[in-house]
């Protein structure tokens, strides 16, 4: 096992109510950026319910963060914030709305131009603290430390991250996921999966622990993800996804293992460039990501085989092949279409894609930082 240090502040409120208890746990004289999406809470009733446990709080509502939250709109929300005199921010939504807030959290104090912190990982301080309201369990962004922002103007999605701005508190109410449209059930377990699956599928560092609870992670996504779109009201279905989408991202499964996020930053390049959906990206990368690198992940990927899909036998190669069409049959299963060509993107495209991919940086990709552009592109062409 790799050495390691593992701390997670966010506390978890988790269960139908759990909403009651963001009063107490607001600051004194509290000023709170009340930040949401495009009103999806304004329908189900979640806006109400924070609205009443902000009552005794000076609340600046901020609406508008957009999926794969827009820089200049958080530069907007940053100046609110500024003016207002803000001294906590309460994100009530999904991973984007969360990462937004972490920006803004970031941002408000920082004496410079606010775009370094994210591509040049300049550093700041005085962050503002958060809480979060969770109405999508996808990216774990509820109690992890990292923001991923997309900037439409210049083509890039950058991340950055720190335990500065890692949520103080995070409300995860089932109920509170019942109104989501099927589209977003399957992108947060497919996110989910993955977010699993590049914490697992490197090489063997022998971590039984972690691999059990990677493994029980991926299980329970496979057998309660496909009944969250056939019995959308089962409220231990959408807690059992909930759970396991901020386990599979709060830091505890990926401690002392390697780790390998290239299917996670080529796919923030296809939304960068096409606006894809973040699990979309995710699910047209990762089963051709496995099939170029399956030499060098190949006891792990036989491991999930066995241990997640139980697939066995005599034949490795064939076994490879299943575990690896056992991930794309499941993303495939849930609805979300695992080919570029689905997204009506062309096989010429991939030029612009590996551009983008040099642009950022990202030329040394996977546990063995040996996905370069070459193999990226191999990637891209297996899934075309
Ligand atoms: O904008 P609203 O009205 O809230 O609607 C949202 C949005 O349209 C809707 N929605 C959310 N909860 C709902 C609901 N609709 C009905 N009922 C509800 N209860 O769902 C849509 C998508 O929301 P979004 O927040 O964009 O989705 P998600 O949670 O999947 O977040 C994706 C973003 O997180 C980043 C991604 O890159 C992407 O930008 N990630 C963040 C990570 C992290 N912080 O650790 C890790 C991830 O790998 C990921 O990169
Ligand atoms: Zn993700």
């Amino acid at each position: 096992m790799l050495n390691f240090t593992f701390k997670n502040r966010t506390e978890i409120l988790f269960g139908e109510g759990q909403i009651q208890e963001v009063a107490s746990r607001l600051p004194e004289n509290a000023r709170v950026l009340f930040l949401y999406g495009g009103g999806s809470i304004k329908k189900n009733g979640i806006f109400d319910d924070v609205s009443a446990v902000l009552q005794s709080a000076t609340v600046t509502e901020f609406a508008g963060v957009e999926p794969n939250p827009e820089y200049e709109t958080l530069m907007q929300a940053v100046q609110v914030s500024r003016d207002n005199q803000v001294n906590f921010i309460l994100a009530v939504g999904g991973g984007s709305v969360i990462d937004g807030a972490k920006f803004i959290a970031a941002a408000v104090n920082f004496d410079g131009n606010p775009w370094d912190i994210l591509v040049s990982g300049a550093e700041f301080s005085e962050t503002l603290p958060i809480g979060a309201v969770l109405t999508l369990p996808a990216t774990g962004s509820e109690s992890n430390g990292n923001s991923v922002v997309n900037r439409r103007e210049t083509a890039q999605k950058r991340a950055f991250g720190s335990d500065s701005v890692q949520p103080m508190f995070a409300v995860l109410d089932p109920t509170y996921t019942f109104s989501l449209p099927p589209r977003q059930v399957s992108n947060g377990v497919i996110d989910a999966f993955v977010h699993v699956i590049e914490q697992y599928l490197t090489y063997p560092v022998n971590a039984p622990l972690q691999d059990r609870f990677a493994e029980g992670i991926l299980h329970t996504l496979l057998t309660e993800g496909p009944k969250a779109l056939s019995t959308p009201q089962d409220y231990d279905v959408r807690a059992n996804v909930m759970w396991s989408a901020t386990m599979a991202l709060n830091g505890l499964i990926g401690k002392g293992v390697p780790q390998d996020w290239a299917t996670h930053m080529i796919g923030h390049e296809l939304t960068a460039l096409y606006n894809l959906d973040h699990a979309q990206t995710l699910a047209i990368v990762l089963p051709s990501l496995m099939f170029v690198q399956r030499e060098q992940k190949k006891t792990k990927i036989l491991q999930l085989g066995e241990r997640v899909f139980g697939i066995t036998g005599e034949d490795e190669g064939r076994c490879l092949d299943l575990t690896i069409k056992a991930v794309q049959d499941f993303f495939e299963a849930m609805q979300v279409q695992t080919r570029l060509a689905d997204y009506q993107i062309e096989k010429r495209s991939i030029d612009d894609i590996v551009a983008n991919l040099e642009k950022n940086g990202m030329t040394a990709l996977g546990e063995h930082g040996d996905i370069d552009l070459a193999k990226a592109r191999q990637i891209l062409n297996l899934a075309a």
